[in-house]
């Protein structure tokens, strides 16, 4: 029992298209924004191994779960795992795991069209010539100016959720598929030659001891938080715990090598987020900016390399516009689980269901975009709506569909269909995969999530 081997929804042309739209959601603002100024934030090194650790024992097996439940099930996570469950004669409240991840996905895509409405709106400051000669405390200043700005933020917010809503409403194939054809390449090439840059106008060794010379010291008293943040930003980049992947791996033909395109995607999202880190640290070194100072990082730090290279003007505007790309081939595929919930169950037409789905993410991100001016007097555990969204997502409901997702994976499916979608060969690879699911990854990931909420310091035990 396979299963039905097409998707309604249409399905990748073939296992490259599939890998590319699939390394095209985990290649983005989590790569290039995210991840240097979450290390920063956790002094560095330390912070990059434990990251390192989570993709390598937790997050490239739980895709590879993801990817399988969802070519197995061939719909939308929630009546994915309401299908495969109830097949096993196991209750259809698995479905729950679908509607968790709709929630984490309108939170995710709230915050995430906001930010990538910044980068946006740094296309056109790059083609303005707004960096040239600029320094680090005028950097600041026009950063500050751009998010203290509410009207100009909705503005950009706005832009970024139509064409977020273009391309899912256009389908798998001639949306999805061909929009992350030519801009992942495109995004690879630009982001070497900023390393490169960065490397000859900035500080390459500090930047390099920074990231890579692990010091466990810098962490102190918050190793438990920071092992937390380095495994949420291992789901948060792979894209993995609310289906997204679980979507895509149910648009993959059955002949495709699940394993292997796994730690391909994997291996393509970590080496982007380390060359964006050595394209951002240099510059950080080299001009005294502070490491640590959160969101605003790259949109301080890469402005004032674009200001002084020869040709800055272009260069920068053609490396916001591919961060745009990188955004964009991202938010569609955390739109496209609810899209194809609507379709299946509601009978919409995908434009209508995209419609939809993304007007509610847009609404949710009018709160995301006034905590950073109008309202940000309001906060919850010394948190805005924006930043509360990012943490609640990736430090809890990622790892939390993570776990559900591996124990489905590794406990409710029958050993033979899991060996089945990997290949049939019941050999060291596969059993280290299942060991990995069904003891690892639950364990880990609940261990690092109470600990990091400080569970165990609230019982004492800390
Ligand atoms: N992985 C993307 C990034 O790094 C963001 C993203 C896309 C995502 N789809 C997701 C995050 C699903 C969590 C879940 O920018």
């Amino acid at each position: 029992m396979t299963g039905t081997t097409v998707s309604i929804h249409g399905m990748w042309s073939t296992r490259l298209a599939f890998i590319l739209a699939a390394a095209g959601s985990a290649v983005g603002l989590g790569n290039i924004w995210r991840f240097p100024y979450t290390a920063g934030e956790y002094g560095g090194g330390a912070f990059v191994l434990i990251y390192l650790l989570c993709v390598a024992g937790i997050g490239i097996p739980i895709m590879m779960a993801e990817v399988l439940l969802g070519r197995r099930g061939r719909q939308s996570p929630i009546n994915t795992m309401r299908a495969l469950a109830e097949r096993e004669g196991k209750t259809p409240a698995w479905s729950l795991l679908g509607w968790m991840g709709i929630l984490a996905g309108f939170l995710i895509l709230s915050f995430y069209s906001v930010i990538a409405g910044w980068t946006l709106a740094y296309v056109l400051r790059a083609a303005g010539g707004a960096f040239a000669g600029i320094d680090g405390a005028g950097s600041k200043a026009l950063f500050d100016g751009l998010v203290g700005d509410g009207e100009r933020l909705l503005a950009w917010h706005t832009i970024f959720m139509v064409l977020t809503v273009m391309v899912v409403a256009r389908g798998v194939a001639s949306g999805l598929e061909r929009s992350v054809r030519w801009m992942m390449p495109a995004l690879f090439v630009l982001l070497v030659v900023m390393v490169v840059y960065a490397a000859w106008a900035g500080d390459l060794g500090a930047a390099a001891r920074y990231l890579f010379a692990p010091d466990f010291a810098r962490l102190q008293d918050k190793a438990g938080e920071a092992v937390l943040s380095a495994m949420g930003q291992a789901f948060f980049s792979l894209s993995l715990g609310m289906g997204a992947i679980m979507v895509y791996g149910s648009y993959l033909r059955r002949d495709a090598s699940i394993a292997r395109s796994a730690v391909m995607i994997a291996a393509t999202d970590t080496l982007v987020a380390l060359l964006a880190g050595l394209a951002i640290f240099p510059i950080v070194f080299a001009h005294g900016l502070e490491p640590g100072s959160g969101p605003g990082l790259i949109f301080v730090t890469l402005p004032i390399a674009f200001g002084e290279i020869p040709g800055g003007g272009l260069f920068g505007t053609l490396f916001f516009t591919l961060l745009v790309f990188a955004a964009w081939t991202s938010s569609i595929s955390i739109l496209e689980p609810v899209v194809a919930w609507l379709v299946e169950n509601r009978g919409f037409t995908r434009v209508r269901a995209s419609i939809l789905g993304g007007a509610g993410a847009w609404l949710l991100g009018i709160a995301c975009l006034l905590s950073l001016n109008l309202w940000s007097g309001y906060t919850l555990f010394g948190k805005g709506v924006l930043d509360l969204f990012d943490y609640l997502t990736a430090n809890v409901l990622l790892p939390l569909g993570g776990i559900l997702i591996a124990v489905f994976a590794g406990w409710v499916l029958p050993r033979s269909a899991t060996l089945d979608e990997l290949g049939g060969q019941d050999g060291v690879a596969y059993r280290s995969w299942r060991f990995l699911v069904r003891y690892v990854a639950p364990m880990a990931v609940t261990l690092v999530l109470l600990n990091g909420l400080g569970l165990f310091k609230a019982m004492g035990l800390g």
